[in-house]
């Protein structure tokens, strides 16, 4: 072919693979609320920074004419770019190529940037809008599926991978991004479920909106499969960005560091009124978080599910932390089963990711009932105490109220490894509060009392006396520090710092087997 040929050609079949499934379903898409595979890529990367690749793959399907149906790059984008300067591998299905849907071609192309990635140690991002398996390439899209998976799965914990759903996601397509570290899904337009509204009807006759079944707010309130509910694509490719400035691009790489520009000894005096004088009165740990933190800035997840405990990433003297607290405004920061595995799945990605852990502990205990006991709250809450006592990058630990029974061993205690444990004058170490502690330990003579009431009072005052303090702790060494509350971001930053070059290591072990 000539050289001017060769270069026509060129140029058209770039062009050809840029105009996805044509202006009519690009309508379509703009229509239903949703930007374009090409477009989401534009607003995600830095600008001019996207690298694409495989953008001639097309498939190779006969069955039900779709040889006649051919598209250059086979509905999916794929490729490298940078966010704020930092690389990244992408991928975006492009739902009006052939519905989005996945066949051989397709998932190689995934598999292509998943491969590299992970030789790379680079980030995967991973925008989903898709109809699923392409019915006419049978077994070929179930393999592909299979493909990703796999390298799902063995890229977790060495780099990080996020998905974000912005239109359908169903049947098996839902493991791929349920095996990656956080799913964004956008409100009104996403939806992920194994089966779709008129199967459920036809197996269990229940009656449910695509909405109800597996949108954004259901996966993120109720069943936790997803961290964010964005309110569309521009919100969800801006958080996306966001949340990408507080990892790392793989495991054996610290966090970004910023230049610290709030002051490491700012002290703030409204630490010493958020903690009320009354041990059963609420109050908002996010207030506590928010005085001690870079900025006030808080990069919440999960923010929806399992409200009791608050997990997300802020910044101290510039360094990501990856803070995890009891939140006494919701079932008085009881752990119950949702809020186990919430916290125990935020604390193994900071461990895999050299995220130091900063734990604000209220905890009355985990949350007795049936209704948790037949849940499992045993093996969910054994999944909290497993990840935390793995984890080998910094951790810290500030009680600034109860920390009652087994959950005071689970948040980051001494015993399990915390490096500095500090406790407010509020702290309260005890095996439970002095009711309860009153009721069983003092049954026989509450019975036999005369006056019950005075008898009750006196003895729950000596229980209080002696438990409702931190100092029997800090006599142990199991706190290593009581301190002023208006003092906890510059104690924090010192404590920090003398951690930064910590090294702690488990045994040698194929893996742990932790209680799923
Ligand atoms: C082949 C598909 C397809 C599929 C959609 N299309 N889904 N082609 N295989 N799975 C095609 C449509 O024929 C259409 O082509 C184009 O994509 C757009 O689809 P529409 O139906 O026109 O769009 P819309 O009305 O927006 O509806 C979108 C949809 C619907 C809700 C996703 O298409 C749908 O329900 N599709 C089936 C979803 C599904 O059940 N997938 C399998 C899940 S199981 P034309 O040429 O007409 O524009 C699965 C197994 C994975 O994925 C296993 C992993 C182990």
């Amino acid at each position: 072919m000539e050289a001017e040929a060769g270069r026509k050609e060129l140029l058209e079949r770039l062009k050809r693979a840029e105009e996805a499934g044509g202006e009519k379903r690009i309508q379509k898409q703009h229509e239903a609320g949703k930007l374009t595979a090409r477009e989401r890529i534009d607003r995600l990367l830095d600008k001019d920074s996207f690298v694409e690749i495989d953008k001639f793959v097309t498939h190779h399907c006969t069955y039900f004419g779709m040889e006649k149906k051919k598209f250059l790059g086979d509905g999916v984008v794929t490729g490298y770019g940078t966010i704020d300067g930092r690389r990244t591998f992408v991928y975006a299905q492009d739902f009006t190529v052939l519905g989005g849907t996945l066949g051989r071609g397709f998932a190689n192309k995934i598999c292509k940037v998943m491969d590299m990635a992970l030789k790379n140690g680079v980030p995967v991002i991973g925008l989903n809008d898709s109809g699923g398996a392409r019915i006419q390439e049978a077994v070929e899209s179930l393999a592909g599926y299979a493909d990703i998976f796999l390298r799902n799965v063995q890229a977790s914990g060495v780099v990080p991978q996020i998905s974000a759903i912005m239109g359908p996601c169903a049947g098996g397509a839902v493991y791929s991004p349920a095996l990656t570290d956080f799913i964004f899904m956008t409100r009104h337009a996403s939806y992920m479920f194994i089966t779709g509204p008129e199967v459920v009807k036809s197996v269990t006759r229940e009656s449910v909106t695509k909405e109800d079944l597996g949108g954004a707010m259901t996966h993120n309130a109720k069943s936790g499969v997803a961290h964010f509910a964005p309110q569309d694509d521009e919100e969800c490719l801006a958080m996306l960005r966001e949340l990408f400035g507080y990892l790392p691009l793989n495991n054996a790489e610290d966090p970004p560091r910023l230049e610290p520009t709030d002051p490491p000894d700012r002290m703030d005096p409204l630490l010493k009124e958020i903690v009320p004088e009354d041990p059963n009165t609420p109050y908002d740990i996010k207030d506590v978080i928010r005085a001690v933190v870079d900025h006030g800035k808080l990069f919440e997840i999960h923010e929806h599910f399992a409200p009791n405990i608050v997990v997300g990433f802020a910044r101290m003297n510039g360094r990501v932390v990856g803070v995890v607290a009891n939140q006494p405004k919701y079932l008085a920061g009881a752990l119950d089963i949702d809020a186990s595995v919430k916290g125990a799945r935020f604390v193994r990605f900071c461990d895999a990711f050299n995220v130091p852990i900063l734990t604000f502990e209220d905890v009355p205990g985990f949350l007795p009932g049936t209704v948790q006991e037949y849940g499992g709250i045993i093996k969910h809450g054994a999944m909290l105490i497993y990840a935390y006592c793995e984890v080998t990058t910094p951790k810290i630990t500030v009680v600034t109220r109860k920390a009652y029974g087994g959950a005071y061993c689970v948040m980051s205690s001494k015993h399990i490894r915390g490096d500095i444990n500090y406790a407010y004058p509020t702290a309260e170490i005890a095996v439970m509060g002095a009711s309860g502690a009153v009721n069983i330990i003092f049954r026989k003579e509450m019975k036999e009392a005369e006056d019950k009431e005075a008898r009750r009072k006196e003895l729950e005052e000596e229980y209080r006396k002696n438990f409702a303090n931190p100092y029997q702790a800090a006599e142990l060494g199991y706190v290593d520090e009581v301190i002023l509350p208006e003092t906890t971001r510059p104690r924090i930053v010192q404590a920090l710092e003398m951690l930064v070059n910590k090294r702690d290591v488990n045994p040698p072990k194929k893996h742990g087997n932790i209680p799923l």
